[in-house]
Formats: structure tokens, C-alpha cells, sequence
């Protein structure tokens, strides 16, 4: 069990929602429940010289942003740390920060990789992988269910996905760390830009190779292929491959440690778990609703508008809180307990509409994995040193979670 403080809404006037210790080392719980109620649009102040931006923490509201991308572009970034420093150099041309046709003929392009049958080989492999991690987890009786367990399965599933070869993974994961800089708190910027620039040069690398044919991976298809008419350059594809990447690897890896987490402090829905009596499939949306590990995503207002009744600006930073959305009272039912058989879950975890998580199947299956291979293979989990958050106001779980498996 891992306690936190718990943020009395009170202390409203004082926070500022962008800074990462405060999702780290507190419980904010109280804080989503009073803006959902009392004011569910609410003005985050500017700090320093960053700007102030709007907080969106009701389901409805949160879905109306998430479904106007007219209204409320991503071309101005999608996160806060770069809607804050003024906007995303691959607007236009990595899918997640790119709107309109553009966005649309990216999209249907990347989709032909990641439909159930093309994904078929990648899952089978995923399930292998969790297999033989858990099984190697439960011989040694102790391990860091983060680093040991989790950190090998989405990563592995992205590098089968984009070709990379089994001698670079770990490299690729060293950086996938750094360059999101969440996982300590004293990482710093710099860090995480070396980090990322070393990433988009992996894969500028890996485009050229795969221009001279011979291979069938996504780097391949983006290097065949034409949107709009046109060829996409060198920097498009290694921009789509790092997106891949870092939407792909660390959300999904937080979920599946949160998902060990959440079954730990919930004995009685483990053992529901594993004596059949809830099914593995509404156990994954809950994890998925229960862990959020993506908090917000960012939009910029394209017009003078509203959100919920509240008047917006144009140019003004609107961010949309997942973490609140999914406990909202108004869609979720006793939202605050976990249960693994809800039905219907409404959760926003892949966000809603046109920017819908193009890797949700894959992310679903790789957490579906994990739990029908804790629910075959393992009879107790036991935690066995503190865990430790990730640094994010983006993402939310833990980077560390010792536990010993035993077998049953
Ligand atoms: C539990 C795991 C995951 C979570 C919580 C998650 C969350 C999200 C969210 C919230 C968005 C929308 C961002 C926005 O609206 O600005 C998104 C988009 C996206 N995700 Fe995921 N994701 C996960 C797994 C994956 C995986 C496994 C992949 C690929 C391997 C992936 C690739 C993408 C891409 C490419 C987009 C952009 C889609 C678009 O703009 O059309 N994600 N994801």
C-alpha cells in the first residue's frame, strides 16, 4: 500500500498543477472531486514566466475538448511541458500534434499497423514475454516488478513493431526514460532533450536503412508510403517512430505496475481475479480507468470560445484531466473503489475522438497479458521495500515496486 498526502482543496489558490513533485509525492484526489464539483473549469495562474492555462476536470467537458479539434487544436503541443514553453517543432508532422487531413491521412496509414490481425504476431509475443518474465520473477522470489517484469513487455512490443534489433532494446529503454525525465526528481531538462535528440537520431538512422527495402515494419511502411500525395521525409518518420515510442512504452508499463499495485492492496479482487468470478477483459478497462497513467493532454483554443458555460480565449492553453475525469460521480458509479467487473466503463485513458490512442488494442492485450498471467501463475504478492512515483504532471505510476511472487 503506498500512501500519500492527501492536497485539502483549500489549498487551491496555492497550487500550480504543472508541477511534477505535486503528482508525485501527493494525493490529489480531493482537489479533481472539489474543481468537478464547485468549478469544473478552473484558471491555473501563470508561474514565472510560463503561462497560466484552463484545467478541465468534468467527464462531459473533458470529452467535448477531446472531440473538437477545430475548436481546440494540438498543433500547439499535446502535454503541458510543451504547451508551456510555446509550442512543439513537430507540429504538423508527428500524428499526435498534427490536425485536420493531414492528421487523417497519417492516421489511416498508421492504423494498417496496428489493426488485431496485423498486430496478431507482436501480441503472441507479448504473451510469451509476460510468461517467461513472471515465471523468472517467481524462481528468483523477489524481484522489482517496474524493472524486472514491466519494463521489458511494451518496449519489446514497439521494437517487434519498428524493426529494431534485440542488440539496441536497451538502449532505446535507457533513453525512453531520460527523455521523458520522470523518473527521478532531480532529473533535469537538459537530460531528457540529450535523451530524445539521440532517439530521433536512432531513427533517422533506421529510416535510411529501411529506404532500401527488404524489411516489412512500420519504419518500412512510413519510408513506401505517401500522405497527401507525398512521400514523407526522413524527419516524419523518425518523429512518428519516437512518438510511437514514448506514447507507447512508459504509459503502458505504468499501467501494468499500477495494475500489481492495485491487486496488492485488493485481496479480495485478486482472488476474484483468479477464481474465475471476473472476467480478464473488464478487469483491463478498470486497471486502465484505476491507473490513468497518462494525466492530462493539452490543446490550444483556436477561437474565443467556452467550455462549459466558462468563456476561453483564443491562444489560450486548455488542458484535460483524465486523472478526474475518470472518478467523475456523475459517469462513475462508487468511483473511488476499484471493481474489476465494472461494466460499463466509460473511461478516458486513450483520450475520445479524432486523437482516440492509436495503440490502445496493443496496450490493452499487453495488460491483458499480465493479468491473466498473475492470475495463472502467481498465489501471493507481498511488497517487500517502498515503491517509487514517476516525476510527471503527464504521467502517473511508479518506477519501482518490489514485491515477492510466489507461485500458485
Ligand atoms: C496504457 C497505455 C497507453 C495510454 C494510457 C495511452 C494514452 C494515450 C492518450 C491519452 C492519447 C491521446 C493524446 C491526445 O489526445 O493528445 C494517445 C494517443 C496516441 N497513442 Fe497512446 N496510450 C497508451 C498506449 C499506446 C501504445 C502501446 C501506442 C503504440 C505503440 C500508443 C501510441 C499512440 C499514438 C501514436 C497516439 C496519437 C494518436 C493520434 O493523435 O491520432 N499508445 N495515447
Amino acid at each position: 500500500m503506498t500512501t500519500r498526502p492527501t492536497i485539502a482543496p483549500g489549498d487551491l489558490d496555492t497550487l500550480n498543477l504543472a508541477d511534477p513533485r505535486l503528482h508525485a509525492e501527493s494525493d490529489l484526489s480531493a482537489v479533481w472531486r472539489h474543481l468537478r464539483e464547485v468549478e469544473p473549469v478552473h484558471f491555473n495562474p501563470p508561474v514565472g514566466s510560463a503561462p497560466g492555462f484552463w484545467v478541465v476536470t468534468r467527464h462531459a467537458d473533458v470529452t467535448s475538448v477531446y472531440r473538437d479539434s477545430t475548436r481546440f487544436t494540438s498543433e500547439g503541443g499535446n502535454v503541458l511541458e510543451t504547451l508551456l514553453a510555446g509550442g512543439d517543432s513537430a507540429a504538423g508532422r508527428m500524428l499526435a500534434i498534427t490536425d485536420g487531413e493531414r492528421h487523417a491521412g497519417l492516421r489511416r496509414l498508421l492504423m494498417t499497423a496496428f489493426t488485431p490481425r496485423a498486430l496478431e504476431p507482436v501480441v503472441a509475443s507479448v504473451r510469451r514475454t509476460v510468461r517467461r518474465l513472471l515465471r523468472d520473477a517467481i524462481e528468483r522470489g523477489t524481484c522489482d516488478f517496474a524493472v524486472d517484469v514491466a519494463a521489458g513487455i511494451p518496449l519489446g512490443a514497439i521494437c517487434d513493431l519498428l524493426g529494431v534489433p534485440d542488440s539496441d532494446r536497451a538502449h532505446v529503454l535507457a533513453l525512453t526514460s531520460s527523455a521523458l525525465g520522470s523518473h527521478d526528481a532531480d532529473s533535469t531538462a537538459a537530460d531528457a532533450w540529450i535523451a530524445k535528440s539521440e532517439i530521433l537520431l536512432y531513427f533517422a538512422g533506421l529510416a535510411r536503412d529501411r529506404r532500401e527495402g527488404g524489411h516489412a515494419d512500420v519504419v518500412a511502411l512510413l519510408a513506401s508510403s505517401r500522405v497527401g500525395g507525398l512521400p514523407l521525409d526522413d524527419d516524419e518518420i523518425m518523429l512518428n517512430c519516437y512518438s510511437l515510442i514514448l506514447g507507447g512504452d512508459e504509459t503502458a508499463r505504468l499501467s501494468m505496475i499500477g495494475a500489481a499495485l492495485a491487486l496488492l492492496d485488493h485481496p479480495g479482487q485478486f482472488r476474484a481475479l483468479k477464481q474465475g468470478d471476473v472476467g480478464v477483459g473488464t478487469a483491463v478497462e478498470e486497471m486502465l480507468r484505476w491507473t490513468t497513467p497518462a494525466l492530462h493532454s493539452g490543446r490550444t483554443a483556436t477561437a474565443d470560445t467556452e467550455i462549459g458555460g466558462r468563456p476561453v480565449g483564443a491562444g489560450d492553453v486548455v488542458t484535460v484531466w483524465n486523472a478526474s475525469a475518470n472518478r467523475d460521480e456523475r459517469v462513475f458509479d462508487t468511483p473511488d473503489r476499484l471493481r474489476l467487473d465494472r461494466t460499463p466503463n466509460k473511461h478516458v485513458t486513450f483520450a475520445y475522438g479524432p486523437h482516440f490512442c492509436l495503440g490502445a488494442y496493443l496496450a490493452r492485450a499487453e495488460i491483458a497479458a499480465v493479468l491473466a498471467g498473475l492470475r495463472d501463475l502467481v498465489a501471493t504478492m507481498e511488497q517487500t521495500g517502498p515503491a517509487k512515483p514517476v516525476y510527471s504532471n503527464f504521467l502517473s505510476g511508479l518506477s519501482s515496486l518490489p514485491l515477492a511472487l510466489r507461485a500458485g
